[in-house]
C-alpha cells in the first residue's frame, strides 16, 4: 500500500497585532505574499498543533506569555519602528532575528505630522478656533521663529529634517553618532545638546526608547530650552521626564508641548496632561504603519532568512534599536 505523507508547509507564521481587524488584514496580505505558508492568528492559534513550529512572528505589543508558545522562532518582525516592547526578548540570545519596521511612507507621514503642527502653531490655528467659538474678531500675529532641532536623526528624523529644511526652516539635528546630511548640521554629545537647545524654536523628539535614552530629555534639557520654545514629542514617552516638562510648562518657562507619545499609553483619564492649557495631545497616531507594507517586509525577511541572507532592519541587541 502506498501511504502518502502529508506535505509539510515551508513556513508557519503567526500574526499578533493590536486589533482583530489588523490581524485579518495582515493575514490576508501574508497569504498572498507567502502562498505556501500557514498563516495563523494569535491567540486563536494557541492549542493548534502547528503553532509550536511557527518560524515567523509579526507582532506589535507582545503579552508576557506570548513567547512561551513559539519556541522555534527564527524571525520576530515588529509592525512598528519602535521595538522597546520586544527588548526583553533580545536577552534570550542570538537565535532569533528581531526586525523593526522601516518604510518611506512612515517617515513621510511623520514629516507631515510635524510640519502640520508647526505650521498650525505658527499660524495660531488653535487661537482662531477658540476665537470663533467665542464670536471674537481678533487677529494673532503669526509666529516667525523657525529653528527646528531634531533629536534622533535616524530613518524618520532625517526625512523630517530634510522636509522642513526644503521648506525654508533652519534645521539642526542631534544623534548618537556623527552623520553627514546635506545642509543640516548634526551634533552629538550632551555638551552640544545643551548648547543647541536654547537656540531652538521647536524641539522635535524622535528618539527610540532604550536604556540609554530613558528620560534623556530631563529637567536640565527642558530648562535649557527658551521660554518661547515648543517641544514636540513623537518618539517615545519614556525618553522624556514628563513631570519636569509639566513643571516647566506650569512655570511659563516653556511655551507649549505637542505630545503624541506618553510614559503610560493610553494616557490615564486623570492625567494632568489632558487639560493643560499649554499642551496639545494626540493618541500615538503621528505616523501609523501601513500594514500591507509591514506584511511585505515580513515576508521578504522570512524569505531572506530561509535563503541564509541577513534580514533587513535587524535590531542591534547592544544598542536596543
Ligand atoms: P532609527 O533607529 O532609524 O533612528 C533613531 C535615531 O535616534 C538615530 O539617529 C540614533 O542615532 C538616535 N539615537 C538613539 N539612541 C541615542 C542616544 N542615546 N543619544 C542620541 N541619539 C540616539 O529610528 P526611526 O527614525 O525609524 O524611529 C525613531 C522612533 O520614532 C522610533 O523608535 C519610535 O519610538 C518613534 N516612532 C513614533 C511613531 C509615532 O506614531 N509616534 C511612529 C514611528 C516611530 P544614530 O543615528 O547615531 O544611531
Ligand atoms: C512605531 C510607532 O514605532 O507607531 O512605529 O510608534
Amino acid at each position: 500500500m502506498n501511504i502518502q505523507k502529508p506535505v509539510k508547509k515551508p513556513h508557519i507564521v503567526v500574526v499578533a497585532l493590536a486589533e482583530d481587524a489588523m490581524n485579518i488584514q495582515a493575514q490576508e496580505a501574508l497569504s498572498r505574499l507567502l502562498p505556501t505558508a500557514e498563516i495563523l492568528v494569535y491567540p486563536d492559534c494557541i492549542g493548534h498543533e502547528a503553532a509550536a513550529d511557527c518560524s515567523g512572528l509579526l507582532v506589535w505589543k507582545p503579552t508576557t506569555d506570548l513567547w512561551a508558545h513559539f519556541p522555534n522562532l527564527q524571525l520576530i518582525q515588529c509592525s512598528g519602528a519602535g521595538v522597546e516592547q520586544l527588548l526583553p526578548r533580545l536577552s534570550w540570545g542570538d537565535d532569533v532575528a528581531i526586525c523593526r519596521f522601516v518604510d518611506p511612507e512612515l517617515s513621510h507621514n511623520m514629516a507631515n505630522y510635524v510640519l502640520a503642527h508647526i505650521l498650525a502653531d505658527q499660524q495660531n490655528v488653535i487661537s482662531y478656533n477658540d476665537a470663533q467659538q467665542r464670536r471674537l474678531w481678533k487677529s494673532y500675529p503669526p509666529r516667525t521663529g523657525n529653528h527646528v532641532v531634531i533629536l534622533g536623526m535616524g530613518e524618520i528624523g532625517r526625512v523630517v529634517a530634510e522636509r522642513l529644511a526644503s521648506l525654508g526652516f533652519q534645521v539642526s539635528g542631534w544623534s548618537r553618532s556623527v552623520k553627514q546630511v546635506e545642509g543640516i548640521p548634526v551634533y552629538i554629545g550632551q555638551e552640544a545638546l545643551v548648547e543647541l537647545l536654547p537656540q531652538a524654536d521647536y524641539v522635535v523628539n524622535l528618539l527610540p526608547y532604550t536604556p540609554q535614552t530613558e528620560q534623556l530629555v530631563d529637567k536640565l534639557h527642558f530648562a535649557a530650552m527658551s521660554a518661547e520654545c515648543c517641544f514636540i514629542n513623537v518618539g517615545r514617552g519614556g525618553t522624556i521626564d514628563e513631570s519636569a516638562l509639566l513643571d516647566q510648562l506650569d512655570a511659563g518657562l516653556l511655551r507649549k508641548a505637542i505630545l503624541d507619545v506618553f510614559v503610560t499609553e493610553p494616557l490615564e483619564n486623570d492625567s494632568r496632561l489632558w487639560s493643560h492649557p499649554r499642551i496639545v495631545i494626540t493618541p500615538h497616531v503621528a505616523s501609523i504603519s501601513n500594514l500591507d507594507h509591514v506584511a511585505a517586509l515580513f515576508a521578504d525577511n522570512l524569505q531572506r532568512i530561509t535563503q541564509g541572507e541577513p534580514p533587513r532592519y535587524q535590531v542591534d541587541a547592544t544598542l536596543g534599536y
